[in-house]
């Protein structure tokens, strides 16, 4: 499959390139993980901003998985002080790279209830921790979905070797759950299942974010359904760049529809890649002043059509054909020997 790569993003004007750190340990009491988190939460608030450091900890099958980002010698003291909490063991460095900050906000977590047993995660950790030691590896995003997401379709066929080739399509709605809606009806028809996590930003309980994989013509894909509130973490919004997409299911609250594109626009700001939106709404009125909202912060806006955010089977059909005229899946990797990478 042809795919491109990109060069890491450049550093935003005026911002000094920082250092990226992502270490994967194991859980000491892994029973009750999200009170813990909440408790490491806060205390990371405390120091985290004080160092300039920006961090997002996720949690899924007994293992932490740590992306800080910040000043070098700040960030290596705290890699050290954290590596010596007795609430985790056996930390392994799986990615280390210089240049601008992916994490835009101080603070987020994500937690997976998966079932998969520790030494399974295990097994990707090593994987990632012995490839960083040999030389290679990949951008921080693509270390963080390999971990704790990795595609549930297998590649096709020989040609199909890129595993961060796949389209990426957000979904979210104006009015609560449509957007998650869709993920279930997605799921439904492809005969798959959903996966849900749990995720929290620098002072906020945490929302759900659910997904779907399947094969879109031949094409890996994966929809992931957000809430409002999700748009605004630091994790959420690392990713966006990768995102060909984000589907915005607008309903008949003309308040809720603005709210709607003000997060969306919130969220893209400062970001190197935008999602091209693709905006459902059953008025023209709705898709006209979407369209001025997103171009006056420099977003891209396309109409799916007249729709209700409900007719799950309308909006999926029009989001499929934006994706077949599109063509095969760009890939998010970066160029593998890339010198910001430190190792
Ligand atoms: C997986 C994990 C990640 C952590 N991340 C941070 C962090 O980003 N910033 C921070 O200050 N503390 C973090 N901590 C907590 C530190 O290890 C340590 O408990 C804390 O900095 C001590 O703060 P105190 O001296 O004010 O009690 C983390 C702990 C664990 C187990």
């Amino acid at each position: 499959m042809p795919t491109t790569q990109r060069t890491p993003p450049a550093a935003a004007s005026g911002e000094q390139d920082i250092e990226r750190i992502i270490c994967a340990s194991v859980l000491t009491r892994p029973q009750a993980p999200y009170a813990e988190m909440e408790r490491i939460r806060e205390t990371s608030m405390r120091h985290n901003q004080r160092f300039g450091i920006h961090a997002a900890l996720l949690c899924q099958s007994g293992w932490y998985v740590h992306w800080m980002e910040g000043p070098g010698p700040a960030l290596r003291a705290m890699r050290e002080r954290v590596a010596g909490d007795n609430r985790h063991h056996t930390q392994l460095l799986v990615h280390h790279s210089r240049g601008p900050r992916y994490l835009l906000t101080r603070w987020s977590m994500m937690l997976n209830p998966s079932d998969e047993p520790p030494a399974e995660f295990g097994k990707r950790v090593s994987s990632l921790h012995e490839s960083l030691q040999r030389g290679i590896q990949y951008p921080p995003t693509s270390v963080i979905r390999r971990l704790v997401a990795p595609l549930r379709v297998g590649l096709a066929n020989e040609t199909e070797t890129d595993p961060e080739a796949f389209h990426r399509v957000g979904v979210c709605s104006a009015d609560d759950g449509r957007g998650f809606d869709l993920v279930r009806w997605l799921a439904r028809k492809h005969r798959t299942a959903s996966q849900a996590r749990r995720v929290a930003g620098e002072d906020d309980l945490d929302s759900g974010t659910d997904y779907v994989d399947f094969r879109q013509d031949g094409h890996p894909c994966r929809v992931i359904a957000v809430s409002r509130t999700g748009l605004r973490h630091g994790l959420r919004r690392a990713f966006l760049p990768d995102w060909g997409h984000l589907v915005l299911l607008f309903g008949d609250d003309a308040k809720r529809n603005t709210q709607l594109m003000q997060r969306v626009v919130e969220a893209c700001a400062s970001l190197p890649a935008h999602p091209e939106l693709l905006g459902a709404a059953s008025d023209e009125g709705v898709h006209a002043r979407m369209a001025v909202a997103a171009r006056v912060a420099g977003l891209r806006y396309r109409q799916l059509g007249l729709m209700r955010a409900e007719e799950c089977d309308e909006a999926w059909h029009a989001v499929g054909e934006r994706l077949a005229l599109l063509g095969p899946p760009r890939s998010s990797q970066w160029d593998l020997t890339h010198p910001a990478w430190i190792a």
